[in-house]
């Protein structure tokens, strides 16, 4: 749990007047009961739409929602990408991987993170497009040189491969320096005061029977750039804590929560404890005391978040788990594309500039045999 909290918020690493859209999909062989295809899109790291094979296509926010209703060639786009072209793409892709990998059955993944960054000072823009096998960075494209780089040496024949492909190139170098800065710039316009709002949790405490622990639980926040964790004299603690997972509720906000284990918690000494939630951005946090006066139980039936008004109200779970988990995914490729970029930055003569999205297009696209 803690190690994915940690994940996220490398994931959150953004400078303020860069708008960025990011495109996540996912392709996946052999993990029983997930989806072998998720999709996701990001703008300004607010999650703007979510798909998977089990062929759900999602818009994440009103002003999404309302660009999709609206913009049929955006609707189709979404649908083409998420239905057909990408798990398609990608399915091949893991197949001709293991191939000349000399990979037999089990599982593998194969992520594409693409996208395009909008500095909205200095007008510039910006696009890359990464691939990452078995949570290891593959493969980047280059949209200086037109050209892939391998991240690994085991990349290198399909980098030779992929080079001859010109038409996907050419494909990529559209979507990456055209179509995805155009889209993103509308995106930013439309969905403006939405991007740019912040809203405050409520925040409670929830416990089942006297014993467990007790969950702090904030529900309502956006966006989902948050920090939670449990203090004793102004402390945090690590050890007695465990963190849960973000999720998305039903009208866009997020739900956090965080669990702190009370078996050695003197009678006492409840006081002296206390939840803090900190939204990026945002000066005051909510500091919640440890009381049970102030805790919600619901002993007897068990005890189910539906039953509070805050509670999600149909976050699916299967979505939830397959969120985290690509966002677990997602999210690794990224601490690699972050720890690469340092290391290239100390190597001068190495390019810099590496990794290129695409939202869009992989019509046409083919792979190498
Ligand atoms: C709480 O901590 C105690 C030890 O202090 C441990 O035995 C117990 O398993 C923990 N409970 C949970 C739910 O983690």
């Amino acid at each position: 749990m803690r190690k994915f909290f940690l994940f996220l918020l490398f994931c959150h690493v953004s400078s303020p007047v860069k708008h960025s859209l990011k495109f996540f999909f996912t392709g996946s062989s052999g993990i029983p009961d997930l989806p072998d295809f998720v999709g996701a899109a990001e703008v300004d790291q607010i999650q703007t739409a979510y798909c998977d094979s089990n062929k759900k296509l999602k818009p994440r926010q009103d002003w999404v929602k309302k660009i999709v209703r609206y913009d049929r060639q955006q609707l189709n786009w979404y649908k083409e990408e998420c239905f057909v072209i990408q798990p398609n793409f990608l399915k091949a892709t893991i197949n001709y991987l293991m191939e000349r990998l000399g990979q037999s059955e089990g599982v593998h993944v194969l992520q594409r993170i693409s996208g395009c960054e909008w500095d909205d000072e200095t007008g510039e823009t910006d696009g890359f497009m990464r691939f990452g096998y078995d949570g290891e960075d593959f493969l980047t494209f280059d949209v200086k040189s037109l050209t892939w780089i391998a991240l690994t040496p085991k990349a290198v024949s399909t980098k030779f491969s992929w080079d001859t492909d010109k038409s996907r190139i050419k494909h990529y170098e559209n979507y990456l320096t055209q179509v995805c800065p155009e889209w993103l710039k509308k995106y930013v316009e439309i969905g403006k005061n939405s991007l740019r709002r912040k809203d405050l949790p409520s925040v409670s405490l929830l416990q089942k029977s006297p014993s467990s622990p007790v969950t702090c639980h904030a529900s309502g926040f956006h966006p989902n750039k948050a920090l939670m964790f449990w203090r004793k004299d102004g402390e945090e603690l690590h050890e007695e804590v465990d963190l849960g997972e973000t999720l998305l509720n039903h009208d866009g906000s997020f739900q956090m929560s965080a669990d702190l284990n009370i078996t050695s918690v003197e009678p006492e000494d409840w006081g002296r404890y206390e939840c803090v939630f900190q939204l990026h951005g945002v000066k005051e946090n909510i500091i919640t005391k440890l009381d049970r006066a102030a805790i919600r139980t619901n002993l007897g039936k068990s005890l189910s978040l539906e039953a509070n008004n805050e509670g999600p109200k149909r976050v699916s779970v299967v979505g939830a788990v397959v969120g985290v988990f690509i966002l677990v995914l997602v999210c690794a490729v990224f601490g690699f594309i972050h720890n690469k970029k340092k290391t290239r930055r100390l190597s001068p003569g190495t390019t810099q500039r590496s990794s290129a999205p695409d939202p869009h297009q992989e019509e046409g696209e083919r792979l190498n045999p």
